[in-house]
């Protein structure tokens, strides 16, 4: 099929890669010319494990091409996505002058029948807006379709190409059937392709998500109160998550949830209930234990130092909001780092992928080391903010050697206590 997507940020990119690799042919549009051409010339402007190879190779098969003209793309698509920015506005609820803009110009544009995806996370509602946005300008006829993503940064290219389940928000038989054909590739092993309205798929995705960071949330409270009855947050999980009920994942406590996504889209689908008079009492709870959470370790260090954090050299391993990227949106090492600036703490970080970002926003306040270890010369202690899998399994030896003090934070939980007690650490971590 001829596909457009509209908006190459991480959804768009992910979204137009993987469509080509199933033989359809592809344009991405994007309004950013110098990102367009470095496109064009096979650059891949973010950092996703896999994605780059088959960038590579629908780029040179000729099945993945890049514009900045909006015409070119409703020229291409039969199917056109829309994976555009749905940034937070003040208030929390999510700002859509990008997708709706987009609309209008569709509107303006649109001489032949399209299906419209609306592939970012929108508020429920918004593809009656898209759909009055596009008609105002033509009477041509088009659907809109709700098909939001649920892709995990660092597993994004697998999570599209081989999708749990695909929500298709249509009332719009010819266009279903349409996204179907579009989507039987990737079902192939039985998952299911879930046809619904498209309100409830758009809610789908708010519920999915803010559901996720709620489980999450909950077993932070949890390990906060492991620590005031000494109990091993750990144990309690495996104890909880062998209930199929409830399952294994997403119970890993430790300093906040963060990233592009869950942040912005519980605190919209608060807002979203709070402006038709629903309150949403456990989305209210679970932004505010997440916001203390990301600061959990501040009190456990203080209390190691005697309250006296006062020009300390901190060492800080992991600063992306999780492994396997560089995002450092709503990152936790980042509320920590801040906080630390504040006590004059010399502060040396590490990371595998974050640190340009970070070196953007934070310039010379904090030092940029090498490697891991380079980070630790003469730090009095140790701060684990992210669990990327260099840091599991360290030489303690040489970690002890290069530090100055011998204790360590671990927001991940990475280590057995004794194992690492049994090093001559002082070893403080979450709900343990
Ligand atoms: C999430 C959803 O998983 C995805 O379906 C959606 O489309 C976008 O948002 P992502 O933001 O990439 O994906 O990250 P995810 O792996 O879900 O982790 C989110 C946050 O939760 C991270 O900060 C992570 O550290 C934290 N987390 C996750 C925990 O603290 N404990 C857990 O057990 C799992």
């Amino acid at each position: 099929m001829n596909i457009t997507v509209v908006g190459t940020g991480y959804v768009g990119l992910v979204t137009g890669t993987c469509l080509a690799e199933t033989g359809n042919d592809v344009i991405c549009i994007d309004i950013d010319a110098d990102k367009i051409a470095r496109m064009k010339k096979g650059e891949v402007p973010i950092y996703e494990p896999h994605l780059d190879i088959i960038f590579e190779r629908n780029i040179n098969a000729g099945r993945l091409n890049f514009s900045t003209s909006l015409q070119d793309g409703l020229d291409h698509g039969e199917i056109i996505f829309l994976a555009l920015p749905t940034p937070e506005d003040e208030d929390g609820s999510a700002d859509l002058k990008y997708v709706l803009g987009v609309a209008q110009d569709i509107g303006k544009r649109i001489t032949e029948y399209k299906i419209i995806v609306d592939k970012s996370t929108v508020p429920v509602g918004t593809s009656e807006k898209v759909e009055a946005a596009i008609s105002q300008h033509t009477s041509v006829e088009f659907d809109v379709v709700s098909n939001p993503e649920f892709l995990r940064e660092g597993f994004a290219v697998d999570d599209f190409l081989k999708p749990e389940r695909i929500v298709i928000g249509s009332s719009s038989e010819r266009a279903i059937e349409k996204m179907k054909k579009l989507y039987n590739p990737y079902v192939r092993s039985g998952n299911p392709i879930i046809i619904m309205d498209e309100k409830s798929a758009e809610l789908t995705k708010y519920a999915s998500n803010a559901f996720l960071a709620t489980k999450i949330t909950f077993m932070n409270e949890i390990a906060n109160y492991c620590e005031k009855v000494g109990a091993d947050v750990d144990k309690v999980r495996i104890g909880m998550g062998t209930d199929s009920r409830i399952g294994k994942r997403f119970l890993f406590p430790g300093i906040g949830y963060g990233g592009s996504c869950f942040p912005k889209d519980v605190k919209a689908l608060h807002k979203s209930g709070a402006d038709l008079d629903y309150d949403f009492k456990i989305l209210n709870a679970v932004i505010d234990v997440n916001s203390k959470q990301k600061l959990a370790l501040i009190p456990k260090i203080k209390r190691y130092f005697n309250n006296d954090l006062h020009g300390k050299s901190i060492a800080i391993w992991g600063l992306a909001f999780k492994p396997e990227t560089d995002d450092i949106r709503e990152a936790p090492s980042l509320e920590i780092i801040n906080t630390l600036l504040k006590y004059n703490c010399n502060i040396s970080v590490y990371d595998p992928e974050a640190m340009p970002n970070v070196k953007q926003k934070l310039g010379d306040k904090i030092s940029y080391a090498e490697s891991m270890y380079d980070a630790l010369k003469n730090a009095e202690t140790l701060i684990i903010c992210t669990e990327w899998s260099v840091f599991r399994t360290p030489d303690f030896k040489k970690v002890k050697d290069l530090m100055k003090g011998q204790s360590i934070f671990d927001g991940r939980n990475l280590y057995d206590i004794k194992d690492i007690e049994k090093e001559g650490f002082d070893y403080i971590s979450i709900g343990r």
